[in-house]
């Protein structure tokens, strides 16, 4: 008998979500669990060390710790590639200004929007900024998010941006969760730079990418909202181009509103994802199914904006991509921390099942934050981030909402989260 730090044991359904040649379920390959019924899984020094059924894994592996998952479903933990989680400050009035007839685009071109939440971080300091998003990132490991990905883009000076990626970086060094730091200085033209966009972009590009840089070599992604009333498709290829010489993995907010080409712009630079994709040409949906850049999805921002069109994920899986959810964790459009929601949100209105959305919300938003062969899968030697989900199959996640069905949370081997 070999010893483990921890055996998950009689899983109604433990889904292992197995790579694809090694990376992630492509096109209409998505949705392939890789289901054990009565299944167990073993843990040591962080890492899974045995995947299989309760039976065959008992014979071969005991435990100091074991439990006991019947009736229960096991997954890994939900990886949630794209978020503006550490911020300061909240937008409610922005909330009941949009429930009364305003739209999102009309608050920002006011001054509101973006630029609120820019002031009230401008205004904190990093201890201020690490406690006001600490709460969330615990909620977000309560619902089940073992790893997540956290944009800068409130701070909007060459000071702020980098006090952001500080805050990240306590966090992440603090919190059981793993944080992905991504720089997204080109989130909006601040105030002081009205009428004066190109400029802000030379900052960007000569002073706060390169700070960025060498401050924290850690920060692998940079980011840029190509949108109407954000940047244009020659400002964001300007930052991404300057970005990938510095050696930032690249990602990009596209056709959330607008169709401005950032989509044919992340395939043509390589870009790890691009993300919201709501209004994306079909011959852009074509080029990213033909590329490796990871179509991120997030649902809760139509849902949260009350607007009737999501991603078009059937489109974007016929043509081949790869396809991924997020939460996009913000205090405008989307202040959701459950990936359970989102799955549900995906389920209804981007047409797809629980089964491909679990997948979406594991191993593809794995490879969106460039960790696609350490989490998102339970296959031998990857970091033991494992769900106990207190559903008797995995058709209840989504198809149940609004009550969380995370019993535990186990993150590289430990027990983080039990209810
Ligand atoms: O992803 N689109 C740009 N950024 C966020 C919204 C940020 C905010 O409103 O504070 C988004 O939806
Ligand atoms: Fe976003």
């Amino acid at each position: 008998m070999k010893k483990a730090d921890l055996v998950i044991h009689s899983a109604a359904q433990l889904c292992r979500v197995p790579p694809h040649d090694g990376g992630p379920q492509r096109g209409c390959q998505l949705g392939d669990l890789g289901v054990i019924e009565d299944g167990a899984v073993a843990c040591e020094a962080g890492r899974v060390v045995a995947v299989g059924s309760t039976e065959a894994l008992r014979q071969a592996w005991w435990a100091s710790t074991e439990l006991d998952a019947s009736g229960c479903v096991v997954c890994p933990g939900f990886v949630d590639p794209h978020t503006h989680a550490v911020w300061a400050g909240e937008r409610a009035d922005e909330f009941v200004q949009r429930v009364r007839g305003a739209t999102y685009q009309e608050i920002m071109a006011s001054g509101g929007g973006i630029m609120s939440t820019v002031r009230a971080t401008r205004s904190a300091s990093v201890a201020q900024l690490v406690d006001a998003s600490r709460p969330r990132l615990d909620r977000m490991l309560t619902h089940g998010t073992t790893t997540v990905e956290v944009k800068s883009g409130y701070g909007l000076s060459v000071d702020d941006e980098l006090k952001i990626l500080d805050a990240v970086h306590c966090l992440d060094v603090s919190h059981p969760a793993t944080l992905v730091p991504t720089f997204l200085g080109a989130h909006a033209v601040p105030e002081e730079y009205e009428g004066r966009a190109e400029s802000y972009v030379d900052l960007v590009v000569e002073e706060m990418l390169p700070a960025a840089a060498e401050r924290f070599p850690e920060v692998s992604f940079c980011d840029v909202f190509c949108d109407q009333g954000a940047f244009t498709l020659e400002q964001s290829r300007r930052v991404l181009e300057r970005a990938k010489a510095l050696g930032f993995g690249l990602k990009i907010h596209a056709d959330e509103f607008e169709p401005l080409g950032g989509t044919g712009l992340a395939v043509e630079l390589g870009a790890m994802s691009a993300d919201h994709l709501v209004c994306t040409p079909d011959q852009e949906i074509e080029l990213l199914g033909q590329s490796d850049t990871v179509a991120v999805s997030l649902p809760a921002t139509p849902f949260g904006l009350a607007h009737h069109q999501y991603t078009p994920a059937q489109a974007i899986l016929e043509a081949g991509g790869i396809l991924a959810l997020a939460s996009d964790c913000n205090p405008g459009t989307a202040w959701n921390e459950s990936m359970a929601f989102i799955v549900a949100l995906a389920c209804r209105y981007m047409h797809i099942t629980p089964a491909q959305a679990l997948v979406a919300a594991t191993l593809n938003a794995a490879h969106a934050v460039g960790l696609g062969d350490r989490v998102g899968s339970l296959e031998q030697g990857r970091d033991a981030d494992i769900l106990i989900l207190d559903l008797p199959d995995v058709r209840h996640l989504g198809y149940r909402f609004g009550s969380n069905p995370v019993k535990h949370v186990i993150k590289t081997g430990e027990v983080v989260v039990s209810r």
